[in-house]
């Protein structure tokens, strides 16, 4: 299983500290995350280049909306910005972009921007970058169980289940990497992690780099994954 020179198929990413970021610099909440939009682009190309073939990105949790209204607001108008500032981008690398969570939840001026960059990225080929937004692993599980109980699956198994998962048809993250300093998932990709190794750094995400970032896919080869045998 242990391969030296192996490159993550999948990397999940938790992005957390932008609100702390600005406040060492005494700026609003809302500069950090504009912050953190920055570092979206130089992770999403460096990880394209180093041959990453899926990216999970934790950008906004089912949690999240216990946040003020003014920074809903601000980050939920970010993320339509982000998108469309982004596309051109996105489609000159072929990286084919892709949300999970609970979308319906979502305001419809941000999911009509979402639809439409989806469908502009469809045909890209390097990469495949997952935004996760409402995203809440206990919602995706509950989801998928109901799914399952208003289809005609009599049985099931681990794999079929996966395939009622929001990443259906994905292979699990190979590595999940939190920035700021916290050790948890904070109900990111609850049934997905299983095996994945976790890489945490107190860098806050609007000063994650690539050369850190690098350092971790480096870090990655020398982890010797057992899955449970010997
Ligand atoms: C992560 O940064 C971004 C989102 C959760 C949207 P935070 O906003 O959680 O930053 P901290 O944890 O308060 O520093
Ligand atoms: C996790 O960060 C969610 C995202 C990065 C989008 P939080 O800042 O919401 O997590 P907690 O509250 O510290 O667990
Ligand atoms: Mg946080």
């Amino acid at each position: 299983m242990h391969d030296k020179y192996a490159v993550p198929v999948h990397v999940a990413i938790i992005m957390d500290g932008n609100g702390r970021w600005a406040q060492k610099r005494g700026l609003s909440r809302s500069e950090g995350h504009k912050a953190g939009v920055k570092t979206v682009k130089l992770i999403t190309e460096a990880a394209a280049n180093a041959g990453v073939k899926y990216l999970t990105l934790y950008a906004f949790s089912t949690e999240n909306w216990k946040r003020s209204k003014e920074e809903v607001n601000f980050l939920l108008h970010l993320f339509v910005d982000a998108i469309n500032g982004y596309l051109d981008e996105l489609k000159d690398k072929g990286v084919k972009l892709n949300f999970i969570g609970d979308l319906d939840g979502l305001p419809y001026f941000l999911r009509k921007v979402m639809q439409f960059a989806k469908n502009e990225t469809k045909r890209g080929e390097t990469m495949t970058l997952n935004i996760a937004i409402n995203y809440g692993g206990r919602r995706e599980i509950v989801q998928a169980v109901k799914k399952i109980c208003e289809s005609h699956v009599k049985d099931i198994n681990e794999e079929q289940f996966k395939q009622f998962l929001y990443t259906a048809n994905q292979p699990d993250p190979d590595i999940i990497i939190r920035t700021s300093g916290e050790q948890r998932l904070s109900n990111f990709l609850l049934y997905q992690s299983s095996y994945s190794e976790l890489f945490f750094t107190d860098t806050l995400w609007p000063d994650f780099s690539k050369e850190e970032f690098l350092k971790i896919l480096e870090e990655y080869k020398n982890r010797k994954r057992r899955f449970g045998g010997a």
